[in-house]
């Protein structure tokens, strides 16, 4: 038998819920080195964290975190809170000899991201390891595409365009959620969807943006009160509260390898749900990614004589494809969740190897000062700022 690893999970709700299945999923399908164990689910309420832990297969609750970071029985602590509380719980965790998977982004601002960065620097020098939750880069159709690039299929990458499109809050008499306030989230749609953009342009063409020009808007600057609040939905109720953070982010950036860059990240998008939508345009090729049609890659080779050459459509099924071997027979697609299980697959790898799994804290640190020039630059009319 491979040894457990026993992982308490803080907060139950959207996060806490897909990352759950993916503690439970990942060792029936994967041959994992080490076998997690559901030991402990934390939140703040005691009869709604009971509630959770029943129906996620949570084996035992805390209603305070600093609890988990204090059980031997606990290996491994798995952030699924806002971001907030990330800095706080994250280093804890790390000085407590925790491992830590920490949601993104990172932290909610550059000096609370650097601070868990040297945390998990200290910690790895320890064996402790650490990892940020860019899920996305766990969907087998990003994978193909990061081995595409690689592989120099698409020649020097000349042109990134990167959006992430949402409408859950398009409409103005949507409720005020944590999501909304900077104190919780540190920014809106920017540090929520586009850090993911960021991060998974950086990982496909292995380069690093340098430098930002930006703009942000709050085009719905008052909104009800929340009755009560889901992750992305809720019910309004009595009086107004004020947004403070974006509603959207355009920018454009320019890319240490020489790429121009163009980057959108809105939830006013109407029609779209949760479209992250990725083109590069190289030298000798190019490839488009659609999260609404997460299992199809489409691939431009350009080698390919002018007559017949054309986007080809690859269904990303094949046992070929990164991690799809462990699932079904080809064409029979994965899902949202199967991010989920794949990033518990590779950092539980990454463990038992005594490896530093990515994306790390320094990549995630690295995140936060692009989202960070990006505030900077929109302030300061869209000045070109650097990273
Ligand atoms: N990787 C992804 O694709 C992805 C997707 C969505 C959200 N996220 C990130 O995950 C994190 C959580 O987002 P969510 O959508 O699950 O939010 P959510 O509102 O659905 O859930 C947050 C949970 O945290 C709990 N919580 C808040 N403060 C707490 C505290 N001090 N102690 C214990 N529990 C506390 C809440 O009660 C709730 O259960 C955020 O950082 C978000 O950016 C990542």
């Amino acid at each position: 038998m491979p040894p457990t690893l026993g992982v308490g999970l803080i907060g139950y709700a959207f996060m806490g819920a897909a990352h759950s299945q993916a503690w439970r999923t990942a060792p029936h399908f994967f041959d994992l080195p080490m076998r997690p164990r559901l030991t402990v689910l934390a939140g703040r309420d005691a009869v709604r964290v009971a509630d959770a832990a029943e129906r996620l297969g949570w084996s035992s609750v805390e209603t305070d975190w600093r609890r988990v970071l204090e059980r031997d029985d606990v290996d491994l602590v798995d952030v699924c809170t806002p971001g907030d509380t990330h800095a706080e719980i994250a280093i804890a965790a790390l000085e407590a000899g925790k491992h830590v998977l920490c949601e993104k982004p990172l932290a909610n601002t550059v000096a609370q991201a650097e601070a868990m960065a040297e945390a998990a620097a200290r910690a790895a020098a320890r064996g402790v390891r650490s990892m940020v939750g860019f899920t996305y880069r766990r969907v087998p159709a990003i994978g193909l595409a990061r081995e595409l690039v690689a592989q120099g299929r698409l020649g020097e990458i000349r042109h990134v365009r990167a959006q992430y499109l949402q409408d859950w809050i398009a409409d103005p008499a949507a409720p005020m959620s944590w999501r909304l306030q900077k104190e919780r989230a540190g920014s809106g749609a920017l540090g929520d969807i586009g850090a993911h953009i960021v991060d998974l342009t950086q990982h496909i063409t292995g380069q690093r943006l340098t430098g930002v020009s930006a703009l942000l808007e709050t085009f719905v600057k008052e909104r009800p009160l929340p009755a009560s609040a889901g992750s992305l939905s809720g019910v309004a109720g009595e009086g107004m509260g004020t947004v403070t953070v974006d509603d959207a982010a355009v920018f454009l950036g320019r890319f240490d390898g020489g790429a121009l860059a163009s980057f959108e990240a809105t939830r006013f998008a109407l029609g779209r749900k949760n479209a992250i939508r990725i083109e590069v345009n190289g030298s000798r090729g190019s490839l488009a990614f659609d999260f609404e049609d997460m299992n199809v890659l489409h691939f431009y080779d350009g080698d390919e004589p002018a007559a017949t050459a054309g986007f080809r459509r690859i269904v990303v099924t094949e046992p070929d494809h990164p991690y799809v071997g462990a699932w079904w027979p080809a064409g029979h697609g994965l899902g949202y969740e199967h991010g989920f299980t794949h990033q518990v697959v590779d950092l539980v790898t990454a463990i038992a190897k005594g490896e530093d799994p990515t994306p790390s804290f320094a990549d995630g640190l690295q995140v936060q000062r692009v989202l960070d020039a990006v505030e900077r630059s929109a302030a300061a009319r869209s000045v070109w700022t650097e990273i």
